[in-house]
C-alpha cells in the first residue's frame, strides 16, 4: 500500500520513520507492506535526510499513484480542500487534525463513504479512545466523558500546583521547554480541547456540534490564590473536557475546574493525557498516555494505516463516527448555562466589617449556600483582601446572577470569578 503524506513535519516525519524502522512487524500485522511514497512541505531543502520523494506541489502528491493520503499540515479550510480531492479520487484519508474534523467531521463522513478515514491521532495523540469509545464500548450508553486532553495546559497547571507560581511566568517556561507554542491562544484558551471533546460526542451521542456551540473557557485567569484554595481544601486544579448526558441533553464543555486529590484524574500531572469514559453497562473505564509528541501521534497514525491496510480498498469497516444510522431518541445539546455543579467563588473586596454577611446574603436570596471560606493568604495592597469560598451545588445561572449584584457593591472591587468543583 503506497502512501502520501501531506506535511512532512513533527508528525509527519515520525510517521515516515516508524514505517521505515518498524516496517517488519508492521507488513505482518497488515498483511502487506505500507510504504510512504511522496511528501509534501513548503520547505523541503531541510527534509533531505528523508527517504522519501518530497515535493512541495499537493497536486503532484494528489495526481501520484498513492493509495492514502495522510494530511499532517494542520488547519481548516486548506486541509478539508485537500482530503475532498483525495476521497473524490477515490484515496483513503488518514489525518490527526482536529480542528479540521471539529468543523468537518459529518461532511467528510459523508463524502468518504466506503473509504477508509483514519482519524485516531485527533483525539489524545497516541490513546486510542476513538477505537475505545467507537468499538470497545458500543454496547453503551455513554453518560460522561472527563478528559484532560491538552499537554500544554495540563503542564501549566501541574507547576502552578506544585509550586504555587502564577501563571504568566509558568506560561513563559512551558514556551522555553518547548510545551507551549509562541501563540499559546488556541491551548491555552481551550480551543485545542474543544476540538477533541467535539470528535468523541460525536462518537459517544451522535453530536453534530461546533466549536461556538459549546462553553469553552481557558486557564488564562487561574491564580495563585486559586491554587492556595484548591491546596487548602484537598483539590487540584484541572483544564477538563466534560461530556455529560443528562436526562435527553448533553452539556459539552472545556474549563479549568477544581476536582478533589483522590480522583484517579486528579493525578494525571505534566504533559500526560487522560480519559475517563462512563458506560451505562461496563462502569468507568479509563485511559492514559501521551497526547503529543511526534511518535505517540504518530503510532495512532500508523495504526489508522494498518487498518485501512487490512480491510482493502473499502476500507471503512466501521461507521466513521460511530453510528449507522441515527438514534430514534436523539439526544441534543444542553444550553451552555444549564451547568449545576459546585462551585469555587473568589472576589476582591474591601476589607471592612460586615462584607462576608453582604456577600453571603446575596448569595443565600439566590439560594447559593456557603459550604468552605478562605480569605487569601496573599498579602493585598490598599485595604483590599480576596475572599475564596465553595458552595454547595447550584445552579449556574444563579451564580451568574449574583455576580451581577455583587459586582454593584461599593465594596467590590470588579467581578468575582469563578471555577467549577467537579
Ligand atoms: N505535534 C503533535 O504532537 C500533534 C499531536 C496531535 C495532533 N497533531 C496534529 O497533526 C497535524 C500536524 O501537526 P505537526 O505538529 O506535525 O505540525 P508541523 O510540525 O507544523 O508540520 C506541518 C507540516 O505541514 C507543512 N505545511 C503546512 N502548510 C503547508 C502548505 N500550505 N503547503 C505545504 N506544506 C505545508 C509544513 O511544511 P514546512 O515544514 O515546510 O513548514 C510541515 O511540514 C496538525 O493537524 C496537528 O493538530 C499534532
Amino acid at each position: 500500500m503506497k502512501i502520501g503524506i501531506v506535511g512532512v513535519g513533527t508528525v509527519g516525519r515520525s510517521v515516515v520513520e516508524i514505517l521505515q524502522e518498524n516496517k517488519e512487524i508492521i507488513s505482518a500485522r497488515a498483511g502487506v507492506e505500507i510504504t510512504p511514497v511522496i511528501g509534501v512541505a513548503r520547505d523541503i531543502e531541510s527534509k533531505k535526510d528523508l527517504d522519501i520523494l518530497l515535493t512541495t506541489s499537493i497536486d503532484e502528491l494528489l495526481d501520484s499513484d498513492i493509495d492514502v493520503v495522510v494530511e499532517l499540515m494542520g488547519g481548516v479550510e486548506k486541509p478539508y480542500e485537500i482530503v475532498t480531492k483525495a476521497l473524490e479520487r477515490g484515496k483513503s484519508v488518514v489525518t490527526a487534525n482536529k480542528a479540521l474534523l471539529a468543523y468537518h467531521r459529518y461532511e467528510l463522513q459523508t463524502k468518504a463513504g466506503e473509504l477508509g478515514f483514519g482519524f485516531e491521532a485527533s483525539v489524545a495523540g497516541g490513546i486510542p479512545i476513538i477505537k475505545s469509545l467507537r468499538e470497545g464500548l458500543s454496547a453503551n450508553h455513554i453518560e460522561s466523558i472527563v478528559g484532560i486532553m491538552n499537554g500544554t495546559c495540563n503542564f501549566i497547571l501541574t507547576k502552578m500546583m506544585s509550586e504555587g507560581a502564577e501563571f504568566a511566568p509558568t506560561l513563559k517556561e512551558a514556551q522555553e521547554l518547548g510545551y507551549a507554542e509562541a501563540d499559546p491562544t488556541f491551548d491555552i484558551g481551550g480551543f485545542d480541547a474543544a476540538h477533541k471533546l467535539l470528535i468523541l460526542a460525536s462518537i459517544a451521542y451522535g453530536i453534530d456540534a461546533k466549536p461556538e456551540d459549546i462553553l469553552i473557557e481557558g486557564i488564562e485567569s487561574i491564580t495563585s490564590d486559586d491554587i492556595s484554595f484548591a491546596k487548602e481544601f484537598g483539590y487540584s486544579i484541572k483544564l477538563l473536557t466534560i461530556a455529560k448526558k443528562v436526562g435527553d441533553k448533553v452539556e459539552l464543555r472545556v474549563h479549568p475546574a477544581l476536582i478533589k486529590n483522590e480522583k484517579m484524574i486528579a493525578k494525571v500531572d505534566g504533559v500526560m493525557n487522560a480519559v475517563s469514559v462512563y458506560g451505562d453497562k461496563v462502569g468507568e473505564t479509563m485511559y492514559y498516555g501521551p497526547g503529543a509528541g511526534g511518535n505517540a501521534t504518530a503510532s495512532a497514525v500508523v495504526a489508522d494505516l494498518i487498518d485501512i491496510a487490512r480491510n482493502g480498498k473499502n476500507a471503512q469497516t466501521s461507521p466513521m463516527l460511530g453510528f449507522t444510522k441515527p438514534l430514534e431518541k436523539n439526544l441534543s445539546l444542553a444550553n451552555k448555562g444549564d451547568v449545576e455543579t459546585k462551585y469555587y467563588i473568589r472576589m476582591n473586596v474591601k476589607d471592612e466589617t460586615g462584607v462576608l454577611a453582604t456577600v453571603a446574603k446575596i448569595l443565600g436570596d439566590k439560594d447559593i449556600s456557603i459550604e468552605t471560606f478562605l480569605q487569601s493568604p496573599h498579602t493585598k495592597k490598599d485595604n483590599i483582601t480576596t475572599i475564596l469560598l465553595s458552595t454547595h451545588s447550584c445552579q449556574e445561572v444563579k451564580v451568574m446572577e449574583a455576580f451581577d449584584e455583587i459586582e454593584q457593591l461599593s465594596i467590590s472591587q470588579g467581578r468575582p470569578s469563578m471555577i467549577r468543583i467537579e
